[in-house]
């Protein structure tokens, strides 16, 4: 695995971690407040980002393309954003909701950007 695909995998074991970890958390406090942060961390972060990079890793064409790199960016950044900014917002920090809904807005983005990129890459094949 290199490149994008490989900053995509690493990108979703560190999601997995994070998002298991506050899933213990939120167990042994007994405490679920936090479970769109936890559920949104594993699968929009783990299993999402994990689809990314085996679908780089399997289409090489498209993964060392810039805009590959454009949308690994984008994707880490709005997703970090999001989760953090929510993480915060579901603590009672209403003011930090404008983060939230900008990296929201980022991480469709970046999902377009995935469309275009991919779809043509997979009808060519
Ligand atoms: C250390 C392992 C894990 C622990 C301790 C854990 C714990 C929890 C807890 C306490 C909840 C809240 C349940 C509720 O309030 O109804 C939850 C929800 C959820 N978890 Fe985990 N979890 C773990 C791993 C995972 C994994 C591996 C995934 C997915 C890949 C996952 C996906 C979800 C989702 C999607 C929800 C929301 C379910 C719903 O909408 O009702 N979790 N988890
Ligand atoms: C633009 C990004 C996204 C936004 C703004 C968003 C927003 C939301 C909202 C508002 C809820 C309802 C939460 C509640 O009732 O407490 C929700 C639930 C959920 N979303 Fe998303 N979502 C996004 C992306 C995704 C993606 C990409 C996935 C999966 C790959 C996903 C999986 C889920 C799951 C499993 C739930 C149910 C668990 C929960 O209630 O937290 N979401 N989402």
């Amino acid at each position: 695995m290199q490149g994008v695909a490989r900053n995509f995998f690493t990108l979703a074991v560190v999601y997995a971690l994070c998002g298991m970890a506050l899933g213990l958390h939120m167990s042994i406090s007994q405490d679920h407040s936090q479970m769109p942060v936890h559920a949104h961390t594993m699968v929009a972060g783990w299993l999402m980002s994990a689809v990314f990079a085996f679908f780089y890793h399997l289409f090489p064409v498209a993964r060392d393309k810039t805009l590959a790199k454009v949308h690994f960016w984008l994707t880490a950044v709005s997703g970090i954003g999001l989760l953090v900014g929510l993480f915060f917002l579901l603590g009672g920090n209403a003011a930090i909701e404008p983060v939230v809904a900008m990296s929201s807005m980022g991480f469709y983005a970046a999902m377009l950007l995935f469309a275009f990129i991919a779809l043509p890459t997979v009808w060519k094949s």
